[in-house]
């Protein structure tokens, strides 16, 4: 009954830890393409190859529902994958709804027309794939009006994060805030929309000012998933054990995910 949860490196072990503290008794198969990591610099096309060949080593681990823990993936590949790749016994779901579900106030697939909501100024921080995707954009006008996004292509973070340089991330993020703040100098709310962001939150926030709202997925993912799961109990596939695959250096990747987690966390090669 394992569910498959991808990222294109650490990033979404941030929602994996979400879903394992929501649904402990679920295995979780974890692939991290950290050999290809970033992807935020890549073309559609290089992301949706590399993102189906993910998930196709997941089915293979007996996963038959599959969670793109990756905004650049499900910004650039999904909608492709959903129209013609993924077959009728299997799920594929992204991890953009939750979070702008909980942004505009609604419950889970509330689809009523879009409305006013409270918050009006919005900076998101993402990769700069998902930032020239517009898909935040182009989802949040099926359910608000009237909101002003200014998006911020956050270039650089993740490749730190990915080499365990968390003084280097630290101070691009820095820089990042600024550059979002010199075009919206007051946003009310921030979307971390991208999964290695969680693991910067406190410099995010502390650059943004307490007055600004962080909204990061993790937690919202694994409520959303565990919402699917109960209405969907035949979603989880035949796998029976956990693992972590990468398509890295195993060592390398054990070692800042388990610095990054707080547990021992050891991944075998995909
Ligand atoms: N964690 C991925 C995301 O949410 C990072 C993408 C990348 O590799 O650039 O977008």
């Amino acid at each position: 009954m394992a569910v498959g949860i991808f990222d294109s490196g650490l990033g979404g072990l941030t929602v994996l830890d979400a879903v394992v503290k929501r649904l402990p008794d679920v295995p979780v198969v974890y692939f991290g393409d950290n050999a290809n990591a970033p992807y935020g610099v890549r073309d559609a096309d290089d992301v949706y190859n590399l993102t189906t060949n993910a998930v196709e080593r997941m089915w293979d681990a007996g996963c038959d529902l599959v969670i793109l823990a990756c905004n650049t993936a499900s910004a650039a590949a999904l909608r492709r994958m959903q129209e013609s790749w993924i077959p009728p016994n299997k799920r594929v779901l992204g991890v953009f709804v939750p979070l702008i579900e909980a942004l505009t106030e609604r419950s889970w697939g509330d689809n009523s027309p879009p409305r006013e909501v409270e918050v009006k100024h919005v900076a998101l921080f993402a990769t700069p794939a998902t930032v020239a995707s517009r898909a935040f954009q182009r989802e949040l006008a099926f359910r608000a009006i009237g909101v002003d996004v200014e998006a911020q292509a956050c270039g650089g973070v993740v490749d730190a994060i990915e080499d365990g340089d968390m003084i280097l991330a630290e101070a691009l993020v820095r820089s990042h805030v600024d550059a979002l703040k010199r075009k919206m100098p007051n946003p009310e709310a921030a979307i971390l929309g991208c999964t290695h962001y969680p693991l910067m939150q406190d410099v995010f926030q502390d650059a943004l000012g307490p007055d600004v709202k962080v909204y990061s997925q993790a937690n919202l993912v694994a409520e959303s998933l565990a919402d699917y799961l109960e209405r969907h109990p035949g979603m989880t596939g035949p796998g029976e054990e956990s693992m972590f695959l990468t398509t890295g250096d195993p060592r390398k990747v054990s070692d800042r995910a388990t610095q990054f987690l707080r547990r021992k966390i050891t991944f075998q090669s995909a």
